[in-house]
């Protein structure tokens, strides 16, 4: 067992990567900013580095975890696609997709990484940092996002430091992530099926392939296909009462558009304008804001399913659903 590390934050610059690169290289743990969230990154190929990010994120170990690629000929060295794959990573790569493949022969992911599945989920990042990091580091990196496991997903370095200061050895500060919440992903494995709603809306991708996507394939009792929606995953502290059409005594508030009448605890709103990419990127900071004022109850006002929205409407119904255990 090794000590508990000391991390270290800086601020993303060009000499950063390398120090990431470095730090990835001797098993470190490094959380840095993607486009959609901040991710705990470890070497893909060091089973070591991959357990120590389990036990830093206190996460259940058949969780499986995202292979981030600089590009889609580094995927393909992972993982094998099927033409709609390879038309999904054309049109949206990079970007906030993940893609769940067969995994290639020449996958030299660590098994403990992948959860004992034979298949893997590959992601290419849209964000400068992220992509100086992996060019600088050569390998794949394995990254959760870089939360306590059951908490929101850190969209500022800030948060990384709150869940994870003295667990991880360090975070490149790029600001804020612009989209806000996770990628989506689809297994293509049959059928293109929707496995997690998120940064890339829905329609975008049937109207690429032509046609609706299947529903995820879970198995209550099994190990889900995407383990990550079990029902209470995206947890904050308060009590959240969804579609909230009134304030009732007590209650915080979380705004889409004009707010609620009447007295709320505190308030956040998560786009005055009504705008869902706003609302996006607004999501976690404000879940953590409320909960850092003390809430014990929020009301959530209703979102509107289209677009970002069905990833919003998602993550919130898990943040309101009762609380298994500590995913
Ligand atoms: O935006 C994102 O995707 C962020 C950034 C950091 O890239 N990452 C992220 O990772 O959200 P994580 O580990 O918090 O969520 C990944 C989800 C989990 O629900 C996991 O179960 C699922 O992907 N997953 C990973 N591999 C899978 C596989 N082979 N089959 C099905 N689901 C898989
Ligand atoms: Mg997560």
């Amino acid at each position: 067992m090794t000590a508990a590390p000391t991390t270290r934050v800086i601020a993303a610059s060009e000499d950063t990567a390398r120090e990431a690169a470095r730090c990835l290289a001797a098993g470190g743990l490094v959380a840095f900013p993607t486009e959609t969230v901040y991710g705990l990154g470890a070497d893909a190929t060091d089973g070591v580095a991959v357990a120590r990010l389990y036990q830093a994120k206190g996460r259940p170990a058949f969780n499986p975890l995202i292979a981030h690629v600089p590009d889609l000929a580094a995927a393909q060295r992972l993982a094998r696609f099927s033409a709609a794959a390879l038309r999904l990573a054309q049109a949206f790569w990079p970007g906030p997709l993940t893609l769940v493949l067969p995994k290639a022969q020449s996958c030299d992911v660590a098994d403990l990484a992948l959860a004992g599945l034979d298949s893997i989920a590959v992601r290419v990042p849209d964000h400068d940092v992220a992509r100086n990091i992996l060019s600088a580091f050569g390998k794949p990196i394995v990254a959760p996002s870089a939360n306590r496991s059951g908490h929101v997903s850190p969209t500022t370095a800030q948060h990384v430091l709150g869940d994870l200061r003295g667990r991880i050895d360090l975070i490149v500060d790029g600001g804020a992530t612009p989209v806000g919440v996770e990628s989506t992903i689809v297994a293509c494995l049959e059928r293109p099926a929707l496995l997690r709603p998120g940064g890339l809306p829905r329609d975008a991708i049937e109207r690429l392939l032509g046609h609706p996507l299947a529903e995820a394939q879970i198995d209550a009792e099994d190990a889900p296909l995407a383990p990550g929606m079990l029902a209470s995953h995206y947890a904050p502290r308060a009590r959240l009462r969804l579609d909230a059409r009134d304030l009732r005594p007590g209650e915080a508030l979380l705004a889409f558009g004009p707010p609620l009448p009447g007295n709320a605890g505190a308030t956040r709103n998560l786009s005055e304008a009504a705008n869902l990419i706003e609302a996006a990127a607004n999501l976690f900071s404000h879940l953590r804001a409320l909960d850092a004022a003390g809430a014990t109850a929020i009301a959530v006002m209703p979102v509107p399913n289209d677009g970002l929205g069905e990833a919003i409407n998602d993550r919130l119904r898990r943040a309101a659903a009762p609380r298994t255990n500590g995913l």
